[in-house]
């Protein structure tokens, strides 16, 4: 049996398909929709699973997964509590990046930029749209604090239930979601014998500049 602890004989071929600087889009945008849309037509669980990374004030990162809810020309946008860990390093350095991981595919795409928070509107609009379960969940919880035991969330969700009996909750103030515009895109192709295809593309005056990146 393998020992967890020691993986350095644990590999695979990555033997996609190459990505050429001539297949990709001029929008990265467009790059990332149809990547996105090849994961989520494939089946892939959680293909808008996003790693987002924050930075503390003291220049220590974190990263967690969140869910990209819907992303346009303005930017990419998920949904949480302004008050979790994330919520505070994005308060203090509206900046983070963001990684998608497509296994099925041996594709990574990257994106990078500055943050800010959705209107209230839009958060209402997203809040409202939820199941009801999980409007419950947003608001009996402050994610990311510490809570004595589980008993008391569950405790906390059935007195909102008997305050709102018709399912309604309000969408608690601290509750939204926030925008990441990208300047900087990077989408990873794996390949055979470790020479993965790379593209880099920067904002620059506007305009978009792709490069092809050593693996
Ligand atoms: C598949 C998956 C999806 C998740 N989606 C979200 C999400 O959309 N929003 C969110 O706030 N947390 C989401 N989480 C939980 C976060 O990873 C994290 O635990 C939480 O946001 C608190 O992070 P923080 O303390 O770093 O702010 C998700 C976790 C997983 C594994």
């Amino acid at each position: 049996m393998n020992d967890p602890k020691d993986q350095r004989e644990v590999r695979r071929e990555y033997q996609s398909e190459p990505l050429r600087r001539r297949d990709l889009a001029d929008d990265p945008l467009v790059q990332f929709a149809g990547w996105l849309e090849a994961a989520t037509a494939l089946g892939a669980k959680d293909a808008t699973a996003m790693a987002l990374a924050t930075v503390a004030e003291d220049g220590t990162p974190s990263v967690r997964i969140v869910l990209l809810k819907h992303f346009d020309a303005d930017g990419y946008c998920w949904y949480t509590d302004y008050r979790s860990q994330k919520g505070v390093e994005l308060a203090s350095h509206p900046v983070a990046s963001g990684l998608f991981y497509w296994r099925d595919f041996d594709r990574q795409a990257r994106i990078t930029g500055r943050v800010e928070t959705l209107s209230d509107k839009e958060a209402d609009d997203y809040f409202q749209g939820r199941p009801e379960a999980s409007r419950f969940a947003s608001a009996a919880s402050i994610q990311s604090e510490s809570i004595r035991d589980r008993d008391s969330l569950e405790t906390a969700v059935a007195e909102l239930k008997v305050r709102y009996p018709d399912g309604h909750v309000p969408r608690p103030t601290e509750w939204g979601g926030y925008r990441l515009r990208p300047h900087y895109y990077e989408f990873w192709q794996g390949r055979e014998a470790r020479l993965h295809d790379r593209f880099r593309y920067l904002l620059n005056g506007g305009v978009w500049q792709v490069e092809r990146l050593q693996p």
